[in-house]
């Protein structure tokens, strides 16, 4: 239907027609079902995997990955993830074919003609063998296996070689991704699907899938399929957004955590409520040393030091899965007016951990060769977090349901639903109509601004405090300042495009990334009591625009 601007006002009274014209003209787009790759990856799960095309139509690579709520980047293996077993850099027996395979194949982008690159990146695995680099540059993306859409240019993509990300993250945060050389922020791939008009609000829903139960996960952006929750039990929680309207994790209060089927009926793990974000780009859940130790004794566990997992024993396995025992967790809103409880069956968490994750008492990776003298290992996907902060991954996600509706500031938990006979019913969920069309430009700069502090914060946060470390490393001459929390004379400030210090949200203030009201510069511990890994030896930096390839490492990660 065409309509001539100049018959528009004669059709104006006619509202029927109006609203027939304006979808005419503005379609409501439809949601985009992102569907599993059908492989079940990781070496930490099995877990349904995605798979993304990326690179020029006429040489397209594909790469499976997990989705991240906080990254807004991607990262992929590139090739030196899985050196030749000629090469000397290659601590395995494992064939490059074995290994690409088991890592959701590899992605070389010196052989994408669309590939810009961005910046390169060391970093260290505290083994000299696997001090690899990564290398950050923008792809056109697409989420089919072949060239439909949607598939859009310019994403910011990392190709990355460590061994402790296993297998690729498809960050899917509405927040863009700031680079510390580049003038203007990245969007996210998920941004730029709802700013070209792609989907019809700034929504998205996923759950995990459980291998356990044979059924795959699920990612919808711009709506979300009834038929994989529960509605009933569905607990609404709000999207926080700090003082300068960045974006945070998202975050559940648990009530409760408590085990029924073993021993005396049920027991309770934990009966004290605490705050944990939802992060699928790991599997485990990392949580108190006393949650982990209710676990531990409940289970009959065995936490291994040098691999970091809790490994189940044969045995206990066997009367586990003859007692079918239940997790339970009670979720809550932040005011605690609308809990629910979600059972996890003992299966969720019986999960298979694999080469390289396992190790020899002294720390090195346990048998070089993977494919016959190297057997899998069954555990128990918790981890002690070390600090007061608890994180929830995608183990968390089989059982439950995310819808996170940006636009209007919450998400959904729910619990899951594993009907194969369901007929999938996804639901579109627009955008609120615009109420504020008058946002100035600076406004504009000013949020985005926020939303990458956003960014840096919430992905430090959960990065490092998870994994103790943040894989980004700057100059080990910088470090010791950035640690006392002076801006290290040679780092630019965030946004700086020209050399001129630009403030976040403010035009009178130099501000910088992090703020806290003592300690106003970057890196400074903000929080009471002194997070050991914002102090810590490893400065942040978001991609700092110099090439720091080569530099002698300030501080081995500890093990
Ligand atoms: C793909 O197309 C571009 C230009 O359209 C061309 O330069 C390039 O060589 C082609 N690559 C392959 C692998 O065919
Ligand atoms: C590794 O070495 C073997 C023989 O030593 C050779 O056949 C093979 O092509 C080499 N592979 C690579 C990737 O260089
Ligand atoms: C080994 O790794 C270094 C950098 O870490 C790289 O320069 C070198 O080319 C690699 N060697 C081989 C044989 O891959
Ligand atoms: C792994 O070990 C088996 C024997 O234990 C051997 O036959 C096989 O060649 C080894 N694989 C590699 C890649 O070295
Ligand atoms: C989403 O896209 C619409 C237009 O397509 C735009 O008005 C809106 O600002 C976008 N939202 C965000 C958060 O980018
Ligand atoms: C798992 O599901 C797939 C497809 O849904 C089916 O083809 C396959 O047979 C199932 N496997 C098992 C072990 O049930
Ligand atoms: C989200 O949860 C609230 C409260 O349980 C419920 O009223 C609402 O319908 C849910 N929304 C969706 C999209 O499921
Ligand atoms: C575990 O939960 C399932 C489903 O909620 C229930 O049917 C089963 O009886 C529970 N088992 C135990 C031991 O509580
Ligand atoms: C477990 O905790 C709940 C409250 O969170 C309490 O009502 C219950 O008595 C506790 N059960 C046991 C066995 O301690
Ligand atoms: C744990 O071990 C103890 C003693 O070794 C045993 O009595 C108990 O049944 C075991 N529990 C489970 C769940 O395997
Ligand atoms: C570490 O232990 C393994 C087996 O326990 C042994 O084969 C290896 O040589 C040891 N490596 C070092 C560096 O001590
Ligand atoms: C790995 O391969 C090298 C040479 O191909 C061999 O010397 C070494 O023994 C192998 N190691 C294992 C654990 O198979």
């Amino acid at each position: 239907m065409k309509v001539h601007p100049q018959t528009r006002s004669s059709w104006g009274i006619c509202l029927l027609c109006l609203v027939g014209w304006a979808v005419a003209q503005n379609p409501i787009p439809a949601p985009i079902t992102f569907e599993p790759s059908g492989y079940w990856d990781g070496n930490d799960g099995p877990w349904s995997s995605f798979g993304l095309r990326l690179g020029p139509t006429n040489n397209t690579q594909h790469v499976r990955v997990f989705p991240s709520f906080f990254f807004s980047n991607i990262f992929v293996v590139e090739p030196s993830g899985c050196p030749s077993t000629n090469s000397t850099n290659s601590t395995s027996n494992l064939t490059q074919a074995d290994c690409a395979a088991a890592r959701g194949a590899m992605f070389s982008y010196a052989s994408s003609a669309d590939w810009a690159p961005m910046g390169d990146f060391t970093w260290s695995q505290g083994s000299p063998q696997l001090d690899l680099q990564g290398i950050f540059g923008q792809e056109t993306v697409g989420l089919t296996w072949d060239d439909t859409e949607p598939i859009i240019s310019s994403q910011t993509v990392a190709a990355m070689a460590k061994y402790d990300f296993w297998v690729g993250s498809f960050g899917i945060s509405p927040s863009p991704f700031n680079v510390y050389s580049y003038s203007e922020p990245m969007p996210s791939f998920f941004q730029s699907m709802n700013s070209t008009g792609r989907i019809a609000g700034n929504s998205w829903s996923y759950t995990a899938g459980a291998f356990h139960r044979n059924f795959t996960a699920s990612l919808i952006f711009g709506g979300y399929d009834v038929s994989r929750f529960d509605s009933d039990t569905s607990v609404k929680i709000p999207v926080v957004q700090n003082s300068d309207k960045a974006f945070t994790a998202l975050t559940v209060q648990i009530q409760r955590i408590r085990i029924s089927g073993v021993d005396a009926g049920v027991q309770n793990i934990s009966s004290a409520k605490f705050e944990a974000a939802i992060e699928p780009a790991f599997s485990a859940l990392f949580l108190s040393d006393a949650i982990c130790g209710g676990f531990e004794r409940a289970f009959n566990l065995s936490w291994d030091p040098a691999s970091e997992l809790y490994f189940i024993g044969d045995a206990a396995h066997e009367a586990l899965m003859a007692l079918r025992p239940n997790i339970t967790f009670t979720i809550c809103d932040p005011e605690e007016t609308n809990c629910h409880e979600i059972a996890f069956p003992y299966a969720a968490f019986a999960l298979s951990a694999s080469y390289p994750l396992i190790k020899n008492p002294n720390g090195t990776i346990a048998s070089d060769n993977m494919s016959t003298s190297y057997e899998p290992r069954r555990y128990f996907p918790i981890k002690p977090s070390k600090d007061s902060s608890s994180t929830l991954g995608r183990a968390f996600l089989q059982e439950t349901h995310i819808f996170a509706d940006f636009d209007r500031h919450y998400f959904n938990i729910s619990q899951t639903m594993f009907d194969p006979t369901a007929e999938s019913r996804v639901i579109t969920v627009q955008a609120p109509a615009e109420e504020s069309s008058g946002l100035s430009g600076a406004a504009i700069a000013g949020i985005v601004s926020a939303v990458l502090t956003a960014v840096s914060t919430v992905g430090y946060l959960a990065f490092a405090k998870a994994k103790k470390r943040w894989p980004f490393r700057a100059a080990s001459t910088t470090a010791a300042s950035a640690v006392e929390g002076e801006e290290p004379a040679s780092f630019k400030p965030e946004l700086d495009g020209a050399g001129v210090p630009r403030a976040e949200m403010s035009c009178t203030e130099d501000r910088k990334e992090m703020p806290c009201a003592d300690k106003p510069n970057e890196l400074a511990p903000c929080q009471s009591g002194g997070d050991a890994e914002l102090m810590g030896s490893i400065p942040l930096y978001e991609l700092p625009g110099q090439d720091v390839e080569g530099v002698e490492e300030a501080a081995k990660p500890k093990k």
